[in-house]
């Protein structure tokens, strides 16, 4: 099951710290204490992109977003990328150098809706983009498809803004469906595919790619009142 649940995106079990060493236990309590910021970034974010749905229903009669999913990363895998990164065991690391301790997915309908909500997006005085990272003009040598954007958002405590980096991946469904059932495969064979089973699932995302482009055109068609000529 993937990490991103729909059912209730902000709770994760920690399990027993008794197998951290004691910097990792000092910085999963210090994240502990202020884990909320990262949730409150992600209702935030949350909303502005359900609004800009609206937004784009109302002015070209046209919903962008299939769905949303977030979730906010366990301390289990925190620690996991710092080890990964070879960053220093502390706050620090994780306040500076983590951006998707908040975690969103926008699964949109068409290639070009993602980057009109992006677009729109973008424009919005309150975020910023501070990286991006463009997987659909350059896809992965997996064959994995998204637009990584980590946008970084002003939330507040009481009075008190805080600046919070969130990771949105937006998505097509056909690039979600790839990158999901990858993810199993990947999962359910210890991350061992053969040659061949990569040189598939390459093919299987161009394939689906191409799709994208096909049911795009196809929208575009319908929607500008082109002529069915055949
Ligand atoms: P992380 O430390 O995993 O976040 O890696 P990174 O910071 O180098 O970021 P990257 O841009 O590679 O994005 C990582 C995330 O993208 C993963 O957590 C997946 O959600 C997704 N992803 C990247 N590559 C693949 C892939 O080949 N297959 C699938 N299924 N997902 C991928
Ligand atoms: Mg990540």
């Amino acid at each position: 099951m993937s990490l991103y649940s729909k059912q209730d995106p902000h709770v994760y079990k920690l399990d027993s710290l008794k197998n951290y060493t004691e910097d990792e236990k000092k910085l999963i309590t210090e994240y502990l204490k202020i884990e909320k910021y990262y949730r409150y970034a992600l209702k935030e974010m949350n909303a502005k992109i359900e609004n800009l749905d609206d937004y784009c229903e109302n002015t070209f009669a046209h919903n962008p977003i299939h769905h949303i999913e977030s979730r906010i990363k366990s301390p289990e895998n925190i620690i996991e990328k710092i080890h990964r990164r070879g960053y220093p065991v502390n706050i620090d690391s994780l306040k500076n150098l983590i951006y998707d301790v908040s975690g969103m997915r926008v699964i949109c309908n068409y290639i070009n809706d993602i980057y009109q909500i992006i677009a729109l997006l973008s424009k919005q005085k309150d975020i910023k983009v501070r990286l991006t990272k463009d997987y659909i003009i350059s896809p992965k040598p997996t064959g994995y498809r998204s637009v990584h954007i980590v946008f970084d958002i002003s939330i507040y405590f009481g009075t008190e803004p805080i600046i919070i980096p969130v990771e949105i991946q937006f998505r097509t469904i056909a690039m979600d469906m790839w990158a999901s059932l990858e993810h199993e495969l990947r999962y359910k064979s210890n991350n061992e595919f053969t040659d061949y089973d990569k040189k598939s699932l390459k093919e299987y995302s161009d394939d689906l790619y191409q799709v994208d482009l096909n049911m795009q055109k196809l929208y575009i068609k319908k929607t500008t009142g082109d002529r069915d000529d055949d």
